[in-house]
């Protein structure tokens, strides 16, 4: 294999995972996954940055023997503790039995919790701001607690304005050859970024806020390297651009419509108010039949679009049990800045569910804009109440 030198110095490590089927146990990887890992060679000392997934060790392992052949690894930084980045630490450690390992506070307990290593020599704690040199070239890290756990840090290789981001600016999706977004067609990941962010990240987008901040004094960079996905270079502008949009409940033109429907007719309403949007000059519509679209998908649309419509038939005196667990899910992430609206499909309680919704919209702030209950099918009332909800939305939308 030939191994991908980032830049002077710095060559890539990690591998593809093109078997797991769902991140996390819950998030589809049509594309696959990658799990980054950097070897940075400073001269007279190397340093490797994160590990990947435990089940990719024996890849990983060969990865770095033949980018440093014959040569020990100084020191493993540690920016992130999830088990798709720490979990080949043991193997690393058993390899390279002198390898100190670099983390903050937090990163060390939990390699104590996660892996049993407990002796303190082998630790090096660092604080925000601390620096490393690693024989000739210095790292320096930045704290960013919950980019996506509260231990996740950042390190600047700072002769190379190169930034080791963690799990910030990454995207599912297998990396097919190239490694480098100059090397590569890129447009592919986007989607996969917006779908990996919401999924991920997206209950943290204060404290994405608040790293943005701290490493705005960083730019321009040369290099991201993120956990997940392409080295970013010729598009660093946007990636930011989108992770600064998306963590700040700034939205796109567009609305997301999720429903869920027993036998078709609380779906027909879903087609009603699509078709009224559209005719009023909405362009941007997604409609998610929650029984059949992913959660990862749904929760993708509504983060990215300014309108959400949520329509649930009437299940139990409640909501149907897929629409219930959309808008948890919704809740869970602390989306806002929507413009919402709701309708309800019932045959005898006429109430339920938008009493149901209603307690959503009040825990989550985001006022409904306008709502409708069908009682049974579709007549020529309740199509008109359809109309009118989309117009409302329509007119309540401030991107158009
Ligand atoms: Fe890719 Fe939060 O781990």
């Amino acid at each position: 294999m030939n191994f991908k030198e980032i830049t002077r110095g710095v060559y890539y490590a990690g591998v593809n995972d093109r078997v797991t089927t769902l991140f996390e146990g819950l998030w589809p990887l049509p594309y696959g996954v990658s799990y980054n890992s950097y070897i940075v060679d400073g001269g007279d000392g190397l340093a490797l940055i994160d590990t990947v997934r435990i089940d990719e060790v024996r890849e990983f392992l060969g990865n770095i023997g033949r980018i440093a052949p014959g040569r020990k690894i100084d020191w493993l930084v540690v920016n992130h503790m999830e088990p798709d980045h720490s979990g080949s630490i043991p193997e690393v450690v058993r390899a390279y039995p002198d390898i100190r390992i670099v983390g903050n506070s937090q990163t060390i307990s939990m390699i104590k919790g996660f892996y049993h290593i407990d002796d303190d020599g082998r630790f090096l704690e660092v604080k925000d701001g601390d620096t490393l040199d690693i024989g000739g070239r210095t790292l320096r890290f930045y704290l960013t607690p919950m980019v996506h756990w509260p231990e996740t840090m950042m390190t600047y290789l700072e002769d190379s304005r190169l930034l080791f981001s963690g799990d910030a600016f990454g995207t599912f999706g297998a990396l097919d050859g190239g490694v480098v977004d100059s090397e590569m067609e890129t447009d592919r990941f986007f989607p996969e970024m917006y779908r990996y962010y919401s999924n991920i990240v997206g209950k943290y987008g204060k404290f994405v806020q608040r790293a943005l901040e701290k490493l705005s004094g960083l730019l321009p960079l040369d290099y991201i390297c993120s956990t997940h996905g392409p080295v970013w270079h010729d598009r660093i502008n946007e990636v930011i651009a989108l992770t600064d949009r998306l963590s700040s409940c700034r939205p796109e033109a567009g609305v997301t419509i999720v429903y869920g429907s027993m036998y078709g007719n609380t779906a027909e309403v879903a087609e009603v108010v699509a078709r009224e949007l559209c005719r009023l000059g909405v362009r941007n519509i997604r409609i998610h039949n929650a029984s059949h679209s992913s959660m990862s998908d749904m929760i993708s649309d509504a983060f990215r679009y300014e309108g959400l419509i949520v329509g649930s038939a009437t299940y139990s005196m409640g909501l149907f049990p897929p629409v219930e667990s959309f808008m948890r899910a919704m809740e869970t992430r602390e989306i806002k800045g929507k413009v919402f609206a709701a309708f309800g499909g019932y045959t005898w309680a006429k109430g339920s569910v938008m009493a149901e919704i209603g307690k959503f919209s009040e825990r989550m702030n985001m006022p409904v804009v306008a709502s409708m209950a069908m009682r049974q099918t579709l007549d020529d009332a309740s199509r008109a109440e359809a109309r009118a909800l989309a117009a409302s939305v329509a007119s309540a939308l401030t991107l158009k």
